[in-house]
Protein backbone atom coordinates (compact mmCIF):
# COMPACT_ATOMS: atom_id res chain seq x y z
CA UNK A 1 0.00 0.00 0.00
CA UNK A 2 1.83 3.39 -0.66
CA UNK A 3 2.09 5.52 1.74
CA UNK A 4 -0.32 8.87 0.60
CA UNK A 5 1.56 11.36 2.76
CA UNK A 6 4.24 12.28 0.85
CA UNK A 7 6.43 14.30 2.49
CA UNK A 8 10.01 14.38 0.05
CA UNK A 9 10.12 14.11 -3.92
CA UNK A 10 7.25 15.07 -6.37
CA UNK A 11 3.44 14.28 -4.95
CA UNK A 12 1.43 12.48 -7.59
CA UNK A 13 -1.96 14.68 -8.53
CA UNK A 14 -3.84 12.29 -6.47
CA UNK A 15 -2.06 12.81 -3.44
CA UNK A 16 -1.96 16.32 -3.69
CA UNK A 17 -4.24 18.22 -0.87
CA UNK A 18 -6.73 21.00 -2.34
CA UNK A 19 -4.88 24.63 -3.18
CA UNK A 20 -7.57 24.65 -5.69
CA UNK A 21 -8.16 28.53 -5.01
CA UNK A 22 -4.70 29.27 -5.08
CA UNK A 23 -4.21 27.78 -8.14
CA UNK A 24 -6.82 29.00 -10.03
CA UNK A 25 -5.70 32.55 -8.64
CA UNK A 26 -1.85 31.78 -10.09
CA UNK A 27 -3.24 30.20 -13.46
CA UNK A 28 -5.95 33.65 -13.89
CA UNK A 29 -2.59 35.85 -13.54
CA UNK A 30 -0.51 34.12 -15.57
CA UNK A 31 -2.87 33.67 -18.15
CA UNK A 32 -2.94 37.78 -17.75
CA UNK A 33 0.88 38.05 -18.21
CA UNK A 34 1.46 38.78 -14.62
CA UNK A 35 4.29 38.23 -12.82
CA UNK A 36 3.89 36.04 -9.21
CA UNK A 37 5.63 36.38 -6.00
CA UNK A 38 4.40 33.37 -3.83
CA UNK A 39 5.67 33.44 -0.36
CA UNK A 40 5.17 31.46 2.39
CA UNK A 41 6.88 30.05 5.60
CA UNK A 42 9.38 27.36 4.56
CA UNK A 43 7.73 23.81 3.97
CA UNK A 44 3.62 25.54 3.83
CA UNK A 45 3.55 24.11 -0.37
CA UNK A 46 4.69 26.82 -2.35
CA UNK A 47 7.20 24.45 -4.67
CA UNK A 48 4.36 21.32 -4.47
CA UNK A 49 1.69 24.31 -5.44
CA UNK A 50 4.02 25.47 -8.66
CA UNK A 51 4.31 21.78 -9.70
CA UNK A 52 0.97 21.30 -9.50
CA UNK A 53 -0.04 24.35 -11.15
CA UNK A 54 2.56 23.43 -14.30
CA UNK A 55 0.37 19.75 -14.09
CA UNK A 56 -2.95 21.21 -14.86
CA UNK A 57 -3.93 20.98 -18.34
CA UNK A 58 -4.12 24.53 -19.39
CA UNK A 59 -0.84 25.33 -18.55
CA UNK A 60 0.82 22.23 -19.72
CA UNK A 61 -0.59 22.63 -23.04
CA UNK A 62 0.34 25.63 -23.68
CA UNK A 63 3.41 26.98 -22.23
CA UNK A 64 7.03 25.75 -22.10
CA UNK A 65 7.68 25.65 -18.05
CA UNK A 66 10.70 25.95 -16.10
CA UNK A 67 11.76 25.53 -12.37
CA UNK A 68 14.64 26.36 -10.80
CA UNK A 69 15.71 26.02 -6.99
CA UNK A 70 18.46 28.44 -6.50
CA UNK A 71 18.79 28.45 -3.27
CA UNK A 72 22.32 26.67 -3.58
CA UNK A 73 23.54 29.26 -5.80
CA UNK A 74 25.97 32.49 -4.65
CA UNK A 75 26.93 34.00 -7.31
CA UNK A 76 25.44 35.32 -11.20
CA UNK A 77 27.43 32.50 -13.01
CA UNK A 78 25.63 29.82 -10.91
CA UNK A 79 22.23 31.68 -11.43
CA UNK A 80 22.91 31.87 -14.98
CA UNK A 81 24.55 28.25 -15.00
CA UNK A 82 21.03 26.98 -12.98
CA UNK A 83 18.20 28.85 -15.86
CA UNK A 84 20.15 27.67 -18.43
CA UNK A 85 20.54 23.81 -17.60
CA UNK A 86 16.64 24.00 -16.58
CA UNK A 87 15.72 25.12 -19.82
CA UNK A 88 18.14 22.60 -22.16
CA UNK A 89 16.62 19.78 -19.44
CA UNK A 90 13.42 20.55 -20.33
CA UNK A 91 13.87 21.19 -24.26
CA UNK A 92 15.94 17.59 -24.81
CA UNK A 93 12.49 15.38 -24.41
CA UNK A 94 10.35 17.97 -26.79
CA UNK A 95 10.72 18.98 -30.29
CA UNK A 96 14.29 18.94 -32.05
CA UNK A 97 13.25 22.07 -33.54
CA UNK A 98 12.42 24.19 -30.19
CA UNK A 99 16.03 22.56 -28.72
CA UNK A 100 17.74 23.90 -31.75
CA UNK A 101 16.89 26.99 -31.36
CA UNK A 102 17.66 27.27 -27.66
CA UNK A 103 21.53 26.30 -29.18
CA UNK A 104 21.15 28.82 -31.51
CA UNK A 105 20.53 31.25 -29.02
CA UNK A 106 22.84 30.84 -26.36
CA UNK A 107 25.78 30.71 -28.53
CA UNK A 108 28.15 31.49 -25.65
CA UNK A 109 27.46 28.51 -23.37
CA UNK A 110 26.27 26.03 -26.42
CA UNK A 111 28.87 23.68 -26.47
CA UNK A 112 28.15 22.90 -23.12
CA UNK A 113 25.32 21.08 -24.12
CA UNK A 114 25.08 17.54 -25.73
CA UNK A 115 22.51 14.91 -26.19
CA UNK A 116 24.08 11.27 -26.30
CA UNK A 117 23.41 9.89 -29.50
CA UNK A 118 23.15 6.39 -28.73
CA UNK A 119 20.36 6.96 -25.85
CA UNK A 120 19.09 10.16 -26.81
CA UNK A 121 19.22 11.64 -23.20
CA UNK A 122 20.24 15.12 -22.20
CA UNK A 123 24.72 15.60 -21.27
CA UNK A 124 25.63 18.78 -19.48
CA UNK A 125 28.95 19.23 -19.91
CA UNK A 126 28.88 22.51 -19.37
CA UNK A 127 30.89 23.49 -16.31
CA UNK A 128 30.84 27.08 -13.82
CA UNK A 129 34.38 28.07 -15.57
CA UNK A 130 32.48 28.14 -19.03
CA UNK A 131 30.33 30.62 -18.24
CA UNK A 132 32.75 33.56 -19.52
CA UNK A 133 30.43 36.36 -19.28
CA UNK A 134 27.55 35.72 -17.23
CA UNK A 135 26.22 38.51 -18.10
CA UNK A 136 25.95 37.90 -22.27
CA UNK A 137 24.49 34.45 -21.51
CA UNK A 138 21.80 36.00 -19.39
CA UNK A 139 20.51 38.09 -22.11
CA UNK A 140 20.94 35.41 -24.67
CA UNK A 141 18.65 33.27 -22.22
CA UNK A 142 16.30 35.52 -21.83
CA UNK A 143 16.72 36.17 -25.77
CA UNK A 144 15.60 32.59 -25.77
CA UNK A 145 12.78 32.69 -23.52
CA UNK A 146 11.25 35.68 -25.76
CA UNK A 147 11.46 33.98 -29.20
CA UNK A 148 10.41 30.31 -28.22
CA UNK A 149 7.76 29.36 -30.37
CA UNK A 150 5.27 28.49 -27.29
CA UNK A 151 4.83 31.47 -24.36
CA UNK A 152 7.25 30.02 -21.23
CA UNK A 153 6.62 30.48 -17.62
CA UNK A 154 9.80 30.40 -15.62
CA UNK A 155 9.32 29.67 -11.48
CA UNK A 156 12.47 30.79 -9.50
CA UNK A 157 12.47 29.01 -6.08
CA UNK A 158 14.01 30.92 -3.37
CA UNK A 159 14.51 33.85 -5.05
CA UNK A 160 15.50 35.77 -2.14
CA UNK A 161 19.16 34.05 -2.81
CA UNK A 162 20.24 36.68 -5.62
CA UNK A 163 19.68 39.46 -2.83
CA UNK A 164 23.12 37.86 -1.08
CA UNK A 165 25.11 37.83 -4.77
CA UNK A 166 28.13 39.51 -4.35
CA UNK A 167 27.58 41.28 -7.63
CA UNK A 168 25.72 44.51 -6.60
CA UNK A 169 23.96 45.08 -10.09
CA UNK A 170 21.97 41.66 -10.23
CA UNK A 171 18.59 42.76 -9.15
CA UNK A 172 18.75 45.48 -11.86
CA UNK A 173 20.27 43.39 -14.45
CA UNK A 174 17.22 41.05 -13.82
CA UNK A 175 14.55 43.59 -13.67
CA UNK A 176 15.93 45.12 -16.79
CA UNK A 177 15.50 42.21 -18.45
CA UNK A 178 11.93 41.00 -17.47
CA UNK A 179 10.54 44.36 -18.35
CA UNK A 180 10.82 43.96 -21.45
CA UNK A 181 9.38 40.49 -22.25
CA UNK A 182 6.25 39.50 -23.65
CA UNK A 183 6.28 35.72 -23.86
CA UNK A 184 7.71 34.81 -20.39
CA UNK A 185 6.15 35.10 -17.24
CA UNK A 186 8.21 34.34 -13.81
CA UNK A 187 7.06 32.98 -10.92
CA UNK A 188 9.50 34.30 -8.15
CA UNK A 189 9.35 32.28 -4.42
CA UNK A 190 10.70 31.78 -1.47
CA UNK A 191 10.16 31.63 2.46
CA UNK A 192 12.48 34.62 3.63
CA UNK A 193 9.24 36.78 3.62
CA UNK A 194 11.28 39.30 4.81
CA UNK A 195 13.56 39.87 2.05
CA UNK A 196 11.42 39.28 -0.44
CA UNK A 197 9.25 41.82 0.97
CA UNK A 198 12.36 44.39 0.49
CA UNK A 199 12.90 43.49 -3.16
CA UNK A 200 9.26 43.95 -3.96
CA UNK A 201 7.48 46.41 -2.22
CA UNK A 202 10.17 49.26 -1.38
CA UNK A 203 9.95 52.24 -3.98
CA UNK A 204 13.92 52.12 -4.45
CA UNK A 205 14.36 48.69 -5.18
CA UNK A 206 14.28 47.36 -9.09
CA UNK A 207 11.81 45.31 -8.37
CA UNK A 208 9.22 47.71 -6.82
CA UNK A 209 5.57 46.28 -7.31
CA UNK A 210 6.67 44.49 -10.43
CA UNK A 211 4.70 41.03 -9.60
CA UNK A 212 1.53 39.85 -8.23
CA UNK A 213 1.77 38.87 -4.43
CA UNK A 214 0.13 35.89 -3.10
CA UNK A 215 1.13 35.06 0.38
CA UNK A 216 0.35 31.00 0.72
CA UNK A 217 -1.86 30.05 3.76
CA UNK A 218 -2.28 27.19 5.97
CA UNK A 219 -4.74 24.56 3.90
CA UNK A 220 -8.06 24.62 5.17
CA UNK A 221 -8.53 23.07 7.99
CA UNK A 222 -12.11 21.05 7.29
CA UNK A 223 -9.99 19.72 4.19
CA UNK A 224 -7.42 19.04 5.43
CA UNK A 225 -8.83 16.83 7.80
CA UNK A 226 -10.86 15.35 5.08
CA UNK A 227 -8.05 14.23 2.82
CA UNK A 228 -6.73 12.99 6.30
CA UNK A 229 -9.45 11.06 7.02
CA UNK A 230 -10.29 10.21 3.37
CA UNK A 231 -7.09 8.39 3.06
CA UNK A 232 -6.37 6.59 6.00
CA UNK A 233 -9.75 4.83 5.08
CA UNK A 234 -8.93 3.51 1.99
CA UNK A 235 -6.21 1.88 3.63
CA UNK A 236 -8.73 0.33 5.92
CA UNK A 237 -7.81 2.24 8.89
CA UNK A 238 -10.25 4.58 10.93
CA UNK A 239 -9.22 8.58 11.63
CA UNK A 240 -11.99 11.14 13.11
CA UNK A 241 -12.17 14.25 11.70
CA UNK A 242 -11.79 15.36 15.47
CA UNK A 243 -8.52 13.72 15.98
CA UNK A 244 -7.75 15.26 12.12
CA UNK A 245 -7.91 18.46 13.68
CA UNK A 246 -6.09 17.76 16.86
CA UNK A 247 -3.20 17.39 14.88
CA UNK A 248 -4.18 19.86 12.37
CA UNK A 249 -4.04 22.81 15.86
CA UNK A 250 -0.90 21.56 17.42
CA UNK A 251 1.13 21.79 14.65
CA UNK A 252 -0.44 25.39 13.65
CA UNK A 253 -1.61 23.72 10.82
CA UNK A 254 1.61 23.90 8.41
CA UNK A 255 1.69 21.54 5.78
CA UNK A 256 5.01 19.35 6.31
CA UNK A 257 4.70 18.85 9.90
CA UNK A 258 1.14 17.56 9.50
CA UNK A 259 1.89 15.06 6.50
CA UNK A 260 5.30 13.92 8.68
CA UNK A 261 2.98 12.85 11.22
CA UNK A 262 0.30 11.27 9.28
CA UNK A 263 3.14 10.08 7.58
CA UNK A 264 5.14 7.80 10.28
CA UNK A 265 1.71 7.11 11.46
CA UNK A 266 0.44 5.65 8.89
CA UNK A 267 3.52 3.65 8.05
CA UNK A 268 2.94 1.76 11.08
CA UNK A 269 -0.70 1.47 11.04
CA UNK A 270 -2.47 -2.28 9.86
CA UNK A 271 -5.79 -2.49 8.31
CA UNK A 272 -8.25 -2.12 10.94
CA UNK A 273 -6.73 -0.31 13.41
CA UNK A 274 -8.00 3.50 14.69
CA UNK A 275 -5.53 6.82 15.22
CA UNK A 276 -6.21 8.35 18.32
CA UNK A 277 -4.45 11.51 19.88
CA UNK A 278 -2.37 9.72 21.58
CA UNK A 279 -0.99 8.16 18.92
CA UNK A 280 -0.53 11.49 16.89
CA UNK A 281 1.15 12.54 20.85
CA UNK A 282 3.76 9.38 20.25
CA UNK A 283 4.25 10.03 16.37
CA UNK A 284 5.25 13.87 17.80
CA UNK A 285 7.68 13.06 20.68
CA UNK A 286 9.42 10.22 18.39
CA UNK A 287 9.99 13.11 15.60
CA UNK A 288 11.16 15.40 18.73
CA UNK A 289 13.73 12.67 20.27
CA UNK A 290 15.52 12.35 16.68
CA UNK A 291 15.62 16.06 16.32
CA UNK A 292 16.83 16.96 19.19
CA UNK A 293 20.48 16.60 19.00
CA UNK A 294 20.16 19.13 15.91
CA UNK A 295 17.86 21.12 18.01
CA UNK A 296 20.99 21.59 20.15
CA UNK A 297 22.98 22.46 17.93
CA UNK A 298 21.24 24.99 16.48
CA UNK A 299 20.88 26.30 19.48
CA UNK A 300 24.32 26.30 20.68
CA UNK A 301 25.86 28.17 17.65
CA UNK A 302 23.41 30.97 18.31
CA UNK A 303 24.04 34.57 20.28
CA UNK A 304 23.05 34.61 23.55
CA UNK A 305 20.21 37.48 22.70
CA UNK A 306 18.89 35.39 19.94
CA UNK A 307 18.77 32.09 21.88
CA UNK A 308 16.34 34.09 23.86
CA UNK A 309 14.43 35.72 21.67
CA UNK A 310 13.58 32.63 20.08
CA UNK A 311 12.35 30.56 23.61
CA UNK A 312 10.66 33.80 24.54
CA UNK A 313 8.69 33.45 20.60
CA UNK A 314 8.50 29.82 21.23
CA UNK A 315 6.60 30.41 24.84
CA UNK A 316 4.42 33.23 23.25
CA UNK A 317 3.67 31.37 20.70
CA UNK A 318 2.27 34.39 18.21
CA UNK A 319 4.73 36.90 19.23
CA UNK A 320 4.05 40.99 18.49
CA UNK A 321 5.91 43.99 19.42
CA UNK A 322 8.69 42.55 20.50
CA UNK A 323 10.57 45.42 21.06
CA UNK A 324 8.61 47.37 23.37
CA UNK A 325 9.05 47.23 26.91
CA UNK A 326 6.38 44.58 27.92
CA UNK A 327 7.84 42.17 25.85
CA UNK A 328 11.53 42.99 26.81
CA UNK A 329 10.69 43.17 30.68
CA UNK A 330 8.39 40.06 30.91
CA UNK A 331 11.24 37.91 29.02
CA UNK A 332 14.10 39.33 30.93
CA UNK A 333 15.78 40.46 27.34
CA UNK A 334 18.41 42.78 27.90
CA UNK A 335 17.26 45.73 25.47
CA UNK A 336 14.70 46.71 22.87
CA UNK A 337 17.93 47.23 20.49
CA UNK A 338 19.39 44.20 21.25
CA UNK A 339 16.21 42.50 20.47
CA UNK A 340 15.88 43.82 17.39
CA UNK A 341 19.70 42.41 16.15
CA UNK A 342 18.36 39.61 17.50
CA UNK A 343 15.05 39.50 15.31
CA UNK A 344 16.90 39.93 12.26
CA UNK A 345 19.07 37.37 13.16
CA UNK A 346 16.49 35.05 13.26
CA UNK A 347 14.68 35.82 10.46
CA UNK A 348 18.03 35.94 7.62
CA UNK A 349 18.16 32.23 9.39
CA UNK A 350 14.24 31.66 9.17
CA UNK A 351 14.28 30.54 12.34
CA UNK A 352 10.98 33.08 12.80
CA UNK A 353 9.08 34.63 10.51
CA UNK A 354 5.60 36.27 10.63
CA UNK A 355 2.20 37.24 9.74
CA UNK A 356 0.63 40.47 9.35
CA UNK A 357 -2.30 40.80 11.33
CA UNK A 358 -5.43 43.34 12.12
CA UNK A 359 -6.43 46.28 11.02
CA UNK A 360 -3.11 47.82 11.99
CA UNK A 361 -1.07 45.67 9.57
CA UNK A 362 0.95 44.41 12.70
CA UNK A 363 3.43 41.33 12.40
CA UNK A 364 3.03 38.81 14.73
CA UNK A 365 6.65 36.30 14.81
CA UNK A 366 5.96 33.01 14.71
CA UNK A 367 8.44 30.01 14.56
CA UNK A 368 7.62 28.07 10.96
CA UNK A 369 9.53 24.49 11.85
CA UNK A 370 6.79 23.60 14.22
CA UNK A 371 8.54 20.66 15.84
CA UNK A 372 11.49 23.10 16.94
CA UNK A 373 8.78 25.52 18.35
CA UNK A 374 6.86 22.39 20.75
CA UNK A 375 10.53 21.39 21.61
CA UNK A 376 11.70 24.73 22.55
CA UNK A 377 8.49 24.85 24.85
CA UNK A 378 8.57 21.11 25.86
CA UNK A 379 12.68 22.12 27.25
CA UNK A 380 12.81 25.57 28.77
CA UNK A 381 9.50 26.24 30.03
N1 LIG B 1 -0.97 20.47 -1.43
C1 LIG B 1 -0.26 19.54 -0.79
N2 LIG B 1 -0.71 18.28 -0.69
C2 LIG B 1 -0.02 17.35 -0.03
N3 LIG B 1 1.16 17.58 0.60
C3 LIG B 1 1.66 18.83 0.56
C4 LIG B 1 0.99 19.87 -0.15
N4 LIG B 1 1.72 20.99 -0.03
C5 LIG B 1 2.79 20.66 0.71
N5 LIG B 1 2.77 19.37 1.06
C6 LIG B 1 3.73 18.68 1.96
O1 LIG B 1 4.59 19.66 2.53
C7 LIG B 1 5.94 19.46 2.12
C8 LIG B 1 6.59 20.79 1.87
O2 LIG B 1 6.05 21.40 0.72
P1 LIG B 1 6.93 22.36 -0.20
O3 LIG B 1 6.12 22.69 -1.39
O4 LIG B 1 8.27 21.81 -0.41
O5 LIG B 1 7.02 23.64 0.76
P2 LIG B 1 7.78 25.01 0.53
O6 LIG B 1 8.23 25.05 -0.88
O7 LIG B 1 6.76 26.05 0.86
O8 LIG B 1 8.90 25.01 1.53
C9 LIG B 1 5.83 18.56 0.90
O9 LIG B 1 7.00 17.80 0.73
C10 LIG B 1 4.64 17.70 1.24
O10 LIG B 1 5.02 16.71 2.19
MG1 LIG C 1 10.18 25.17 -1.61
Amino acid sequence: MINPFFITGLIPERYFCDREQETEKIIVALENRSHILLTSSRRMGKTQLIRHVFEQDVIKGKYYTFYSDIFSTSTLKELVFALGREIYKTLVPGEKKALSLFLGTIKSIAAGFSVDPVTGAPKVNLQLGDIYSPELTLEEIFSYLEKADKRCIFAIDEFQQIASYPEKNVEALLRTHIQAMNNCCFIFSGSNRHILEQMFSSYARPFYNSAKPLHLERIDREKYAGFVVRNFKDAGIRISVETAHYCYDLLDGCTYYMHKVFHDIFSYSEEGSEVTCDRIDSAIKSILEENTYVYGETLARMGISAKQLLIAIAKTGRASRLTSGAFVKKHALSSPSSVQKAMRTLLDMQLITYDIQGPKNEKVFLIPDKFLDIWLRNNYS
